[in-house]
């Protein structure tokens, strides 16, 4: 499995994957060029024999160096829980780029227990507080069978050990 960078290349690939993991939202391919375009250190694609296996998405806030939003957390179904999920964090948050993140937010729908189990797992791993407070409510998406977003804050936490030799390719 090697992880990397997104380049705009992969946008139709990142938008494929996404739309074969519900019940994240389906999005154009546009957003996905424009997130490899202008935000390729906050995002991470895994790949394998297979092609595209996994992606996270993500931007640091305006304003606030110290904080990863996670937007995205896609693992094609043929490779999950084997840890994918997590690791795709973990060599995010060893990059360079984002030496100063000591929080991660994200937004998790009550019913996802996949991603809540990943992100406490996340959590525990880093040794860090998490606590949710609410954010989007349902009332706020157009889709009536979209449920509210709830707002994740994991940390602060110390920067994961990343291997130098793994580092180069995250
Ligand atoms: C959520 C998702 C990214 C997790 O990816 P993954 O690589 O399988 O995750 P991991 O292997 O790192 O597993 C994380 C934890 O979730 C648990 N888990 C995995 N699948 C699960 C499931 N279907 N139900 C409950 N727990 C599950 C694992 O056991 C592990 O918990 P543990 O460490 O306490 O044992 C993946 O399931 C997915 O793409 N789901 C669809 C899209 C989505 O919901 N994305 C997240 C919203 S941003």
């Amino acid at each position: 499995m090697r992880l990397r960078e997104p380049h705009p290349p992969d946008g139709p690939s990142m938008s494929g994957l996404v739309r074969d993991c519900p019940p994240l939202d389906a999005n154009s391919t546009y957003i996905y060029l424009l997130l490899a375009e202008h935000f390729p250190e906050t995002c991470i694609l895994a790949e394998d024999a297979e092609g595209l296996s996994g992606l996270v998405t993500g931007y640091l806030p305006p304003g606030r160096p110290d904080t990863l939003f996670v937007w995205q957390v896609a693992v094609a179904a043929r490779v999950r829980g084997q840890g994918l999920g997590r690791r795709m964090l973990h060599a995010l948050l060893g990059r360079a780029a984002l030496s100063r993140v000591r929080y991660i937010e994200t937004t998790v729908g009550p019913g996802n227990r996949a991603s809540r189990r990943m992100f406490a797992g996340l959590a525990r791993g880093l040794g860090a507080a998490a606590t949710e407070t609410s954010l989007f409510d349902a009332g706020l998406f157009e889709a009536t069978d979209h449920g509210a977003e709830p707002l994740l804050r994991i940390g602060p936490f110390e920067r994961p050990v990343v291997h130098a030799a793994a580092s180069h390719v995250c």
